[in-house]
């Protein structure tokens, strides 16, 4: 297994370009399986979790073609099983996403269940229901979601989420594209990817109005068609730059950057006392002048605080001037990268759902161990911030998010460095099998 060596205390000073988003390629992608037609997608970041996306797009039977250029085309006119196995499921719970689309479109559809995972129970019920309450027989049988409909297909219905859930708004939203009637999605996921999304599926032919609201409405329509569609950049990706500018106390710019979709993580970089100034080709982030004043904040669904960016807060309170509580209110059990900052000399308790932080003058660097995506991110910035070397193992969980983080943050002159372990799979999708015919064609 690879891991990064940081030799931190440094100010970052460069550029960044910024990559496609991981979480709106990852349901554009899948939503190729609605139709029989290619579906270009620009601007795919290059990434452990689109790869197994594609590999399971290749398994399903679809042709997957990447180009150099950042664009995939895939062309699932020929599936031929309509069954998402366990094990490329539990290497990425998004891999759900296949549900809603096959079985609107086949009529049926069987997906592993993903089960936990290191920061919650993140069960998928949400997802479950509403295909049900859009005519679906859906069972649980050995660890598989077994979903199907009869010859008319799915139905619109109203559907209202108890909670908002974001991949569950995008499969369900897949799944009324083509059924039958209207549906409306109630207590929806409002996030920039969630509306990246819908905009690819008006493309494609889809009839969806209201996605940014809380309110999606979707007409369904007999088929779509093929389409181009490129993808926003990556607001988690930009956060997490933005933040190991401020951590440092360095310069960043970042192009390519919607100011608008990270709004909030903006204003609280403000608060922190970060100069920002923002014009059409991206954002600067200037804090070699300032001296880092803690935040207090919430996690919520978009347009609140990204739980995605609360880790790399949580570094920053830590090394900033003052105390501060950060809540998580999204995930269950989302502070794993606490005990790594502690070790390396941060001053956090944990109380229930709130880390309660201290800031500190320096941390010192140490060998630490990546739990999940974002703590990764975390302990890379404090790895950073810390005086000496930082060794950061199990980095295959950064792999899955940030687009070549070493190149990138060795542009802004941090000391990064990959240290091969194991020979890195390689994944071609395969096609094989016979096809599989669509409810509709
Ligand atoms: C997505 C993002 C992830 C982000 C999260 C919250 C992708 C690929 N991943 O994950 O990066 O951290 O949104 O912004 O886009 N829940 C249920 N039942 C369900 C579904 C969800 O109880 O059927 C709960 C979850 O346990 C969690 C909350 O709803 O507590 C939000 O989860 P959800 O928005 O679904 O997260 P993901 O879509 O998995």
């Amino acid at each position: 297994m690879d891991k990064l060596l940081v030799n931190g205390g440094c100010p970052l000073d460069g550029e960044v370009q910024l990559s496609g988003s991981k979480n709106a390629t990852l349901p554009i992608l899948i939503a190729s399986l609605l139709c029989a037609e290619p579906l270009q997608v620009r601007n795919v970041p290059h990434l452990r979790d689109i790869t197994t996306a594609l590999k399971l797009l290749g398994h399903l039977g679809a042709r997957v073609e990447f180009n150099e250029d950042l664009t995939v085309e895939v062309d699932s006119g020929d599936l031929h099983t309509l069954r998402a196995p366990y094990e490329l499921v539990k290497t990425m719970r998004a891999s759900i996403l296949v549900l809603g689309p096959l079985l609107t479109r086949f009529g049926e559809a069987e997906v592993s269940l993903p089960g936990g995972c290191a920061i919650g129970s993140r069960p998928v019920d949400l997802h479950i229901r509403g295909l049900r309450e859009m005519g679906a027989q859906v069972s649980i049988e050995n660890g598989y979601i077994k979903a199907s409909v009869g010859r008319g297909g799915l139905n619109g219905a109203r559907i209202l989420f108890d909670t908002v859930t974001v991949t569950g708004t995008e499969n369900l939203l897949m799944a009324a594209v083509l059924a039958r009637g209207i549906t409306v999605l109630e207590n929806a996921a409002r996030e920039p990817e969630v509306v990246d999304l819908a905009r690819c599926l008006i493309a494609m032919g889809g009839a969806i109005e209201g996605a940014g609201t809380d309110v999606i409405t979707v007409t369904g329509v007999d088929a779509l068609h093929g389409a181009c569609h490129t993808v926003i950049s990556d607001r988690i990706e930009a956060g997490t730059y933005l933040l190991a500018a401020a951590a440092t106390r360095g310069r960043i710019r970042l192009t390519g950057y919607d100011p608008q979709h990270g709004d909030v993580v903006l204003e609280k970089l403000r608060e922190a006392g970060a100069i920002l100034s923002i014009d059409p080709r991206g954002v600067t982030l200037d804090m070699r002048k300032t001296q880092p004043q803690a935040v207090n904040l919430t996690t919520a669904p978009f347009p609140g605080f990204p739980t995605d960016m609360q880790a790399q807060f949580v570094l920053f309170n830590a090394v900033a001037n003052g105390s501060s509580t950060v809540t998580e209110t999204v995930f269950e059990n989302r502070f794993m990268h606490v005990h790594e900052l502690q070790r390396m000399g941060a001053d956090i308790h944990l109380r229930g759902n709130t880390a309660l932080i201290q800031g500190v003058t320096g941390l010192s660097g140490a060998q630490v161990m990546a739990t999940d995506l974002r703590a990764s991110a975390c302990l890379v910035l404090a790895g950073l911030v810390a005086e000496g070397e930082t060794m950061i193992d199990r980095i295959y969980h950064i792999d899955r998010g940030y687009d070549r983080i070493e190149e990138k943050l060795s542009q802004c002159g941090a000391s990064i460095r990959r240290i091969p372990g194991w020979p890195a799979t390689s994944v071609i999708p395969s096609r094989e099998g016979a096809s599989v015919s669509p409810l509709q064609s």
